[in-house]
């Protein structure tokens, strides 16, 4: 089977186990942990924040950022198919007690003008921004897009979460930092059981005295984990190894693209978006080839570190008797 499912597929390769296995450790609770602390430290620079922590999921770094960012009652607004609306079981109600908004905007990205328009959008409330936006096909969000989006926010009194699960795939897909978006919002979720490859593991980053109040999320989430270091060393370990490699995943994806008959122009990732019609995924894994969901009426194949270059010309091989592409 050639799985393209998800790039949260990945399995540890041995360099990154043998990191694990060489850790560094203490007790994460009292904030002893070493390799936990070195992590949490390069991250806040990558992310042009002052402070990092860790967290065991990246879903659990966005449902802290919402606490820390927001008062109950208010509002947390996003892109409708925004991974922390429809994909975190409520979670933004049921531990901040906010009001879930979706608006509906072309790649993921909400305008300064929808933004403007919004009703009881004020302090207290939250817009998330997801780079790069899963829904849409992992598209990356411009920089100056992302600052007007932000700025709108900020200019109705509310706080501006960025969900960066993918945010490396952006930076390396667009040639910047990712703290150019980083630095921009309140708060930033990067998450490394992604194309990063490492089992799991996610940071959020913001300003010291939110990051300290975050704290308090994680405990309440059950996140405040023992000798953390075992992941934070994967962690490490995947920003030294898995990070400029993300961009043979983003080519990868641009051949099978091809390949198949789809606009490569339309891959800005590691994201294939495939029209879905009723039984194309069965025929697929028929095939050996596993593909994902992406939304309704799309299907997704993701690269990630476990494929190469040879098991995309066989899965085009593969796909292109069933993928049939109506331009
Ligand atoms: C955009 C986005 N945010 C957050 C998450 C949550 O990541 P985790 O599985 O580490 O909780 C995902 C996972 O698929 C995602 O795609």
């Amino acid at each position: 089977m050639i799985d393209l499912r998800s790039d949260t597929v990945t399995k540890p390769t041995p360099g990154m186990l043998a990191a694990m296995a060489a850790a560094e450790v203490g007790d994460e609770q009292v904030r002893e942990d070493p390799t936990t602390n070195e992590l949490q430290r390069r991250m806040a620079e990558l992310l042009g924040q002052e402070a990092a922590l860790f967290f065991p999921t990246a879903t659990m770094a966005n449902q802290a950022a919402l606490r820390v960012l927001s008062r109950p009652g208010c509002k947390v607004v996003a892109e409708e198919r925004t991974h922390v609306l429809i994909y975190e079981w409520g979670g933004p109600a049921i531990h901040a007690g906010l009001v879930m908004q979706g608006l509906a905007a072309e790649a993921g990205r909400p305008t300064p003008e929808q933004i403007e328009e919004l009703d009881e959008f004020g302090p207290g409330s939250v817009l998330v921004l997801e780079n790069t936006h899963r829904s849409s096909g992992g598209r990356v969000w411009p920089l100056e897009e992302f600052r007007g989006a932000v700025e709108a926010a900020r200019f109705r009194g509310a706080a501006v979460h960025l969900d960066g699960a993918r945010l490396f795939n952006a930076a390396i897909a667009a040639g910047i930092e990712p703290s150019a978006w980083g630095a921009l919002a309140d708060t930033v979720t990067v998450c490394f059981s992604k194309g990063l490859g490492c089992p799991f593991g996610a940071i959020l980053a913001g300003p010291a005295e939110t990051i300290e109040r975050a704290w308090e999320g994680k405990f309440l989430f059950g996140g405040a984990l023992r000798q953390s270091g075992i992941a934070a060393a994967a962690m490490l370990y995947a920003l030294d190894h898995h990070a400029e490699r993300l961009a043979d995943d983003h080519a990868r994806a641009r051949r099978l693209a091809e390949g198949i008959g789809i606009d490569p122009a339309t891959v800005a990732t590691n994201f294939v978006s495939i029209p879905n019609e009723p039984g194309l995924r069965e025929r697929l894994v028929e095939r050996g080839v596993g593909v994902g969901d992406l939304r309704p009426g799309w299907l997704r194949a993701v690269t990630h570190l476990d494929v190469g270059d040879n098991d995309i010309e066989q899965a085009i091989e593969r796909m292109q008797e069933v993928v049939h592409v109506h331009a």
